[in-house]
């Protein structure tokens, strides 16, 4: 198959893209923009196969994405490039709105315009979202369903929404093969550091506070990223267009409990610790509340397991082990990232 990804880049979408590549029987073509959170060090393993091609494009321009379809003539779409960072789109929304919305909407148009050109019949376009359009769940209400009612809480999470919203739309109104997946909250290598994981994990080594917002009682499903990856493949193999998979880890944890589990995993790597740290566990600080802050959330992946066959490898102990082993094992990645040499050597601007 050749696949056209978008948001290769990114945390997901790299993973996806390694995946995809190390699968002898797939070409990539990777639309990405490369904005701050697109990192091609995340790329490194792939960007020499004959069977990956990277296109710098915006998901915003529609001319340039019909001319990349009718270009590439992919046989799939699996679309992840987005604004991804909740806190972000609190600070400032226009841009999620543009690219969640407006993105999708001109890539949904590109792909109808491709399926009357001569796309092949089996031709499927993946729709790559997130647990947050379901809202908030109260301890101990039951997980969120496919059939569940959206009731997004930040701006990220209604712009999302309303790109699922589009791609239905797509497919109901001009039966576009559209398929569309709703996942939690992913963690594991090559994710920018402003998530969850990642920042605790490198704050820690640099001896800096870890801040936890409010209590840290707030409950999130973790999915190690990889697990997706194979997922967001399987749906595009064997799942059912215009249905939906939701897909999670069974692994509920409270953020507090998650910080302190990567404390716990550092104080296994006595060499790390910074000067002047005891205990890694006493940089935690606890912060202001972010506005609207969902309490839980927690996914029912049994349709997706049930109908395709899928159940993530790793649970959560085991993919955090993993995670704080890469980034205390490739620290030139982050170094890079914190310092903005990964961008900046792009942009032509570093010696
Ligand atoms: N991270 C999670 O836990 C999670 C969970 C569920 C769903 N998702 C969804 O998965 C997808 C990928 O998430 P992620 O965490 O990898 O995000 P990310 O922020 O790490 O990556 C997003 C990628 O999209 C690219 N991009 C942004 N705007 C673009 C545009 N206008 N045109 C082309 N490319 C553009 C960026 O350069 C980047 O490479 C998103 O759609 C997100 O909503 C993420």
């Amino acid at each position: 198959m050749k696949i056209l990804v978008t948001g290769g880049a990114g945390f997901i979408g790299s993973a996806l893209v390694r995946h995809l590549v190390a699968d002898t029987e797939h070409q990539v073509v990777n639309v990405d923009l490369l904005t701050y959170a697109g990192n091609p060090d995340s790329l490194a393993g792939v960007e020499q196969s004959g069977r990956y091609r990277f296109e710098q494009a915006d998901i915003r321009d529609g001319d340039t994405m019909h001319r990349l379809f009718a270009e590439c003539r992919p046989d799939a779409v699996i679309h992840l490039a987005a604004e991804s960072h909740v806190d972000r789109s609190i600070d400032g929304p226009d841009d999620f709105v543009q690219t969640n919305l407006v993105g999708t909407y001109q890539l949904l148009e590109a792909a109808r315009a491709w399926c009357n050109a001569g796309a092949p019949a089996d031709f499927r376009f993946v729709h790559v979202s997130t647990d947050e359009v379901y809202g908030d769940l109260a301890d101990g209400e039951a997980l969120f369903r496919e059939d569940t009612a959206y009731a997004p809480s930040s701006p990220y999470a209604a712009t999302k929404a309303g790109s699922d919203h589009l791609v239905r739309a797509w497919g109901r109104t001009f039966g576009l093969p559209v398929l569309v997946t709703n996942c939690s909250n992913n963690y594991g290598p090559c994710q920018f550091p402003e998530k969850l994981v990642p920042h605790m994990i490198l704050n820690a080594l640099r001896g800096k506070p870890l801040p936890v917002y409010g209590d840290g009682q707030q409950v999130r499903d973790w999915l190690y990223v990889e697990d997706h990856a194979r997922a967001l493949l399987r749906v595009l193999k064997a799942g059912e267009p215009g249905q939906t998979y939701n897909i999670g880890g069974w692994n509920e944890a409270r953020n507090l409990d998650v910080v302190h589990g990567i404390c716990d995993l550092l104080e296994e790597r006595q060499g790390d610790r910074p000067a002047g740290v005891k205990r890694y566990r006493d940089l935690v600080t606890f912060v202001e509340d972010r506005p609207g802050h969902d309490v839980r959330y927690a996914i029912d992946a049994g349709k997706i397991h049930r109908e395709l066959g899928w159940k993530p490898r790793e649970d959560f102990p085991s993919g955090l082990r993993k995670t704080v082993a890469w980034y205390l094992d490739n620290r030139d990645w982050w170094q890079r990232v914190l310092d903005g040499r990964y961008r900046l050597e792009r942009l032509g601007a570093a010696s």
